[in-house]
């Protein structure tokens, strides 16, 4: 081999690991950020990572670029695995040109997501970047596109995990926002589509970076993120810990992990969970830790909308989605953030070959007008579309209170779920006591001492009749009414049965779910 060639691959392959050089490498450390090149090696599989396209170079010639050529063009591209199964990857450098997006390195990440599109696995992006490449203009747009339409085309068919570790602007936003699962760093990372000044221009507001768009504000507010890391190596480890949960594509089964958590153990602390006062609140993780193999339990969005829990678990060995109302946050109502926090959920699990389980106990959908104006009834539509579309396993368990539309959305029976169980403290009812009480007898219960006593005995009544699982046990919605203390060993059994279910829907391009 001439030494020369050897040489100079030598170099540019040492330039390209170099990115933007060291002084602004020193810079992201002391930010407290690791470098790209950092990042993949802690996400993949110690000395799995094969990088591609590591000699590319940008081809701008316009204010003075030429000048400022680093091979690689700033990204991190290549494969490697996490867990021992392969994944593909793209790092943001943004020691070179601000990590932005230009037409070289936009090709270098739609190559990626094109291999791991034909491959079936995983796609994970490390995101640090102030968006399109102000030098490159339309040619930068139009990487964005090319990406976009990717994540469109690899979304139900690949996992797409995006980590937001450094400030992410513009373009550098939407194509997390595409994927399955956003991480954010605490204090380090950033996403807005505009920044602080151009807020203050436009609108005159006073926010900091940190209010706008920071780790916090996505993972509480906005709902955008699902996970907030206290650091890069905490992120990623958040990464791989995911990743454990996933197929590898929509044709794949999830992996099985080997546990000595018993798949007949009965949990008599299950008993005494659900409060004997109907109104008295307990936390739903409680519950879930109790049945889950080894009290395992992977919550997602647990800073957002917490009236809904959602998350990964095991059950002998086997992945499922759980989502359980929260009787400890807003007594567990559904509202519009729940609704939407959960439907996604559920659409990810249908998509991706994991059973659902649903623990329940909602007194209803939130009344207000915010809810309402803020358009409670299509948000809530999203939910009870997801559950109806799904035809993975589902498995609900109604351990209190089961009311209203909240009843037919929370995986009833009557959404082809294939399992429903109910404990005996199950409320199954059009609504509570008082409030049917005070439509159905308003003129009899209206002024007066007399009244009061007489809305009582008629409370009682309504409660008698309908605040139980029997009439629904009766009619066979509800399959089986169980101890609690014999949850895990029910689920379990029912996840056996349904491992070979088939189901289908009708032939349709694609469905229109109330967006
Ligand atoms: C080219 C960029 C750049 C960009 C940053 N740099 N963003 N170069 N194009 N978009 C360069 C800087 O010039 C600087 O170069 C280096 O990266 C580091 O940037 P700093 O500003 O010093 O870093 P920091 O103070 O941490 O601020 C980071 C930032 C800020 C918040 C991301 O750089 C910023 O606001 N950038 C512009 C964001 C933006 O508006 N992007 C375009 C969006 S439009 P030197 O040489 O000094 O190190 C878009 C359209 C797509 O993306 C739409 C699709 C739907």
């Amino acid at each position: 081999m001439a030494m020369d060639r050897l040489e100079e691959l030598r170099r540019r392959k040492a330039a390209a690991e170099a990115g933007g050089g060291p002084e602004r490498r020193e810079r992201q450390h002391r930010e407290g950020r690791l470098t790209a090149r950092e990042r993949v090696e802690l996400l993949l599989d110690e000395g799995t990572f094969e990088e591609l396209d590591k000699l590319v170079r940008h081809r701008c010639r316009d204010f003075g670029m030429e000048k400022h050529i680093v091979d690689g063009d700033g990204f991190i591209t290549g494969y490697g695995h996490v867990n021992g199964r392969p994944v593909c990857v793209f790092a943001q450098d943004f020691t070179v040109f601000g990590g932005s997006l230009s037409e070289a390195n936009a090709q270098k990440i739609v190559k990626v997501m094109d291999l791991s599109l034909r491959n079936g696995c995983p796609i994970i992006g490390l995101n640090d970047s102030g968006g399109a490449r102000i030098q490159e203009g339309v040619l930068s747009l139009a990487g964005y596109a090319d990406i976009f339409l990717r994540n469109t085309l690899a979304s139900g068919v690949v996992p797409q995990i995006s980590a937001i570790m450094g400030p992410c602007a513009g373009g550098a936003v939407y194509s997390p926002a595409l994927t399955d699962f956003v991480f954010m760093v605490d204090g380090a990372s950033h996403m807005f589509i505009t920044g602080p000044d151009v807020i203050k221009t436009v609108t005159h507001e006073d926010v900091s970076k940190e209010e706008l768009g920071g780790g916090m504000t996505h993972n509480q507010k906005s709902g955008v993120a699902h996970f907030l890391a206290s650091g890069d190596a905490h992120c990623l480890r958040m990464v791989r810990r995911l990743l454990s949960f996933l197929p590898q594509n929509n044709l794949d089964d999830a992996p099985l992990r080997a546990t000595s958590d018993p798949p007949d153990r009965e949990d008599p602390q299950l008993d005494s969970v659900v409060p004997e006062q109907p109104d008295v609140p307990y936390d739903m993780r409680g519950v879930i830790l109790r049945v889950v193999d080894d009290g395992d339990f992977f919550e997602v969005q647990q800073h957002f909308a917490k009236n809904i829990v959602i998350g990964f678990a095991h059950l002998d060995g086997r992945p499922a989605g759980i989502v359980a109302n929260q009787p400890a946050h807003l007594a567990g109502c559904l509202d519009i953030d729940s609704s939407v926090k959960a439907a996604r959920f559920v659409r990810f699990c249908d998509a991706f070959n994991i059973p659902i389980i649903t623990f329940e106990d909602v007194p209803g959908f939130l009344p207000g007008t915010n809810q309402e104006f803020g358009g409670i009834i299509r948000h809530g539509a999203k939910l009870l579309y997801a559950y109806a579309e799904a035809t993975v396993p589902k498995i609900t368990v109604i351990t209190r209170k089961a009311y209203g539309g909240a009843y037919c959305v929370m995986g009833s029976k009557h959404l082809r779920t294939d399992m429903n169980f109910a404990y005996p403290t199950a409320e199954i009812a059009v609504m509570g006591p008082e409030g049917a009480v005070n439509i159905v007898y308003r003129r009899e219960l209206t002024g007066g001492d007399g009244p009061d006593k007489a809305r009582k005995a008629k409370i009682q009544e309504f409660r008698d009749r309908f605040a139980n699982p029997f009439i629904a046990a009766e009619r066979g919605f509800v399959d089986d009414v169980i101890e609690p203390r014999q949850t895990r060993p029910k689920l379990i059994r029912a996840l056996r049965l349904l491992e070979n279910k088939t189901d289908s829907s009708p032939r349709k391009k694609h469905g229109n779910i109330p967006l």
